[in-house]
């Protein structure tokens, strides 16, 4: 697929403010951190579309952009982020289950794991709390240039197993790398696809 356009739109807090859910929105979520928001730029061959930073926490609202004047993006803010209390927990809790469960256009969510580390319980649990709502979604191994192969394989392999100890289908994965640009066709494949249905 070829990006033509890609705009940033409105951000919110409230999933009822969003764009009206008139096209096919693909959403990014995972740990803060994780690299959604580099992502979502290296997937749109776009700098600065999506804010990222150093420090986890930087995204903390739901991020729409349009695509091709056909599609949305939407960068969402990071679970797992230590320095937040409770109730700030909470409502990101609130907002994003939502959001996720609400959003009628949401086509597919694409859950970003970080290549470099075995499986770890807070994804897991999101994932499986995602099959309990009935949210489709996708999985995303994402910083493979800070392992080797074998490693980031390895931890595929190994987070894979772990889920199959809950589900008896898994889902499709990609290995990305915003710094060698891997990984890009096949997720804008799958999205051109499905934008075709
Ligand atoms: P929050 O919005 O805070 O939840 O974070 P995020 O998941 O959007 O992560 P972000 O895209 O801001 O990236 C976090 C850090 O990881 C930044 O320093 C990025 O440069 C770095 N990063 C992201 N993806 C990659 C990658 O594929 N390879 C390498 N080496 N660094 C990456
Ligand atoms: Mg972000």
């Amino acid at each position: 697929m070829v990006i033509k356009s890609a705009e940033y739109l409105i951000s919110n807090v409230d999933w009822q403010k969003c764009p009206p859910p008139d096209m096919p929105e693909y959403a990014f979520i995972g740990r803060s951190n994780v690299g959604k928001s580099s992502l979502i730029n290296m997937l749109m061959n776009h700098d600065k579309l999506a804010k990222t930073s150093g420090t986890p926490g930087k995204t903390q609202l739901i991020n729409h952009f349009l695509i091709n004047k056909s599609w949305y993006i939407v960068d969402l803010p990071g679970y797992g982020f230590a320095k937040v209390s409770q109730s700030q927990r909470r409502s990101w809790e609130q907002m994003i289950e939502n959001y996720l469960r609400k959003r009628t256009n949401l086509v597919n969510v694409f859950v970003l794991i970080d290549s470099r580390h075995t499986p770890q319980k807070i994804d897991i649990e999101f994932v499986n709390q995602l099959g309990e709502w009935q949210v489709p979604f996708q999985l995303v191994f994402t910083k493979a240039d800070k392992s080797t192969q074998l490693e980031t394989s390895r931890n595929v392999k190994a987070f894979l197993n772990k889920l199959r100890e809950t589900w008896q289908f898994l889902p499709a994965n990609y290995v990305t790398s915003t710094v060698k640009k891997t990984g890009r066709d096949k997720i804008l494949e799958f999205i051109d696809e499905m934008n075709g249905r």
